[in-house]
């Protein structure tokens, strides 16, 4: 059957349209919103505004990339939810007036499925079932995917999520937003070794971050005490030692959903899944453990539209659609 789909992402700070013809990808287009730097995080207020002022650009140019006309499309597809409330709206309300006027099907996806699903834009893709580690600025999961739209969440974050971590520790070392991807810079010249945390203990497969974050404010006060620029000389190594930690937190909860479930095909996803200690950890690990481990493009790590497409395409084919009436979701399980 023929699918011509146009996909929309605006969760949370990126704009986002991708155009997918028969479930292959055209396109990507991302329009970020530099304008959170300056406060150290996302400000809801103004992630709205902005969506409103980008998102006809956006979808124009990925529809004019792809040479797609709006009477082409044979669905119209968006991020309902999780996410923040005002920037879903955007998204929403114009995949809704789209789809409106154009009397075109909608397709609601679900952001964090959509994560998931980023390994079947491209090959390799892993084979069912697998578990997937999603890791992001909101989220931390192991999702255990039976099937391109049947999966469920076996562990999860009780506070704050890794990316958060990532975030904050870099914030408390007077790093600008987001730091995630700063800390990754800095850990790369640094020793991991070099300053040991302690881990926090959850039940199951679920995972704590809000500890580590109070763990390394007091650290740093008190090394700050002792020296006032421990900061500036030993970042490098502060870096890679933070990095270090969460890394070991979240593979460890890894290596335990893969021993509970017998699953050795493992994928990770979300933003933090750019990280490349993660990403080399897993990579050294897989020969040991007999997994294999799939890693995205850096492309489809952080949000984008093309993940949006991908999971769209899967409900196109199984003929699940969505009312004109549809509202965003704030909070929305897998
Ligand atoms: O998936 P994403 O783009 O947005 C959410 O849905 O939250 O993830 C953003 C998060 C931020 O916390 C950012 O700091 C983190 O992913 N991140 C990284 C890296 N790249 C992005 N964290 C660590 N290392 C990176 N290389
Ligand atoms: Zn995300």
């Amino acid at each position: 059957m023929r699918s011509i789909i146009l996909a929309i992402e605006s969760s949370c700070d990126e704009t986002s349209a991708s155009v997918i013809v028969n479930g292959k990808v055209l396109n990507n287009i991302i329009a970020t919103q530099a304008m959170h730097q300056k406060y150290g995080g996302v400000v809801p207020e103004l992630a709205s505004r902005a969506h409103q002022q980008n998102i006809v650009a956006v979808i124009k140019e990925a529809m004019d990339d792809a040479h797609i006309l709006p009477t082409d499309l044979d669905a119209i597809a968006f991020t309902r939810g999780p996410g923040l409330l005002g920037s879903l709206l955007v998204g929403t309300s114009f995949a809704k007036g789209l789809a409106l006027a154009l009397d075109k099907p909608l397709i609601e996806v679900n952001h964090m499925q959509a994560h998931v699903l980023a390994h079947f834009i491209d090959d390799p893709q892993p084979a069912f079932p697998f578990l997937c580690l999603t890791v992001s600025g909101g989220h931390t999961q192991i999702v255990l995917v039976e099937d391109h739209l049947k999966m469920k969440v076996i562990g999860e974050t009780q506070d704050d999520a890794v990316g958060e971590a990532f975030d904050k520790a870099a914030k408390i070392m007077g790093l600008p937003y987001p730091g995630g991807p700063l800390i990754d810079k800095y850990a790369k010249l640094g020793n991991p070794k070099a300053f040991k945390f302690s881990q926090t203990s959850m039940p199951g497969l679920d995972f704590s971050f809000s500890g580590i974050k109070t763990q390394f404010m007091y650290f740093l006060r008190d090394e700050v005490a002792k020296n006032p620029n421990f900061i500036e000389e030993r970042l490098n190594d502060i870096c890679a030692s933070i990095q270090e930690h969460l890394v070991t937190m979240l593979v460890s909860r890894l290596e335990e959903a893969s021993e509970q479930t017998g699953i050795k095909q493992i994928a990770i996803a979300g933003g933090v899944s750019a990280n490349s200690g993660l990403r080399n950890r897993l990579n050294g690990m897989a020969p040991k453990k007999g997994w294999n481990v799939y890693i995205p493009a850096f492309e489809y790590c952080t949000d984008n539209a093309a993940m949006i497409a991908i999971a769209a395409y899967y409900k196109f084919r199984a003929g699940d659609f969505t009312g004109l009436d549809v509202t965003p979701l704030v909070r929305m399980p897998i």
